[in-house]
């Protein structure tokens, strides 16, 4: 059995479209084994909560990124966690922390990457007059919205679409992407050759 970490600051959507997708069976042999939050005041704790699952909250506010880091750190590895989910994370992590599970990190990000990192991603892409957009989910490295990706989701943008428009439909592109990546991800069956995430030459 695996053990997902899920970390995240809001909503929490993405969470609960794994947290479903697992229920359902489309991500075998993996569980849930704890959701953290650094916002007491998350939705996607509660509905954590709610699911009966272990749901943590490290409170970041006020505190020194690399403290606090390392007391999520300690909870994940006392979980046992063999990947992390950002979804919804709204805080940068720290290098110490991507260095103490390397690989073991994933975050999703509502655009095809590399266009349109940071925030309002959404917002950003609408404004810019893009005729295609959608989502990306890829491994974190140190840098923001950067690491090698694992997949990626693409959608039309519409006549007839508004940024918010745009936005829910880019979300529920979301709600599948992550776990197909996690299935991808926990199957192992991989290398990472430069940036790009390839399929093994035994597996092809
Ligand atoms: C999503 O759009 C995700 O791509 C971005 O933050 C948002 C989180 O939404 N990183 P939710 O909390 O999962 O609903």
């Amino acid at each position: 059995m695996k053990n997902l970490g899920i970390l995240l600051s809001g909503r929490g959507s993405n969470f609960v479209a794994i947290a479903e997708n697992l229920a359902a069976g489309k991500i075998p042999n993996t569980r849930i084994a704890v959701v953290i939050s650094n916002r007491s005041t998350a939705p996607g704790i509660e509905a954590a909560k709610k699911r009966g699952l272990t749901a943590v909250v490290v409170s970041s506010k006020g505190r020194d990124r690399r403290e606090h880091d390392s007391e999520m750190a300690a909870v994940l590895k006392d979980h046992e966690v063999d990947l992390i989910c950002l979804a919804g994370y709204m805080r940068l992590l720290s290098p110490w922390f991507v260095q103490q599970f390397p690989r073991r990190i994933l975050n999703i990000h509502p655009s095809l990457l590399p266009a349109f990192p940071g925030l309002e991603a959404q917002q950003q892409a609408f404004a810019y007059g893009v005729k295609v957009s959608g989502c990306t989910v890829h491994f974190v490295d140190e840098e923001l919205d950067h690491g090698p990706i694992v997949v990626q989701r693409a959608i039309p943008v519409l006549d007839t679409d508004n940024e918010h428009i745009l936005a829910a439909r880019i979300l529920e592109q979301e709600h599948i992407a992550y776990s197909e990546a996690i299935n991808l991800v926990l199957e192992g069956k991989f290398e990472i050759i430069g940036r790009k995430m390839v399929r093994k030459i035994s597996d092809r």
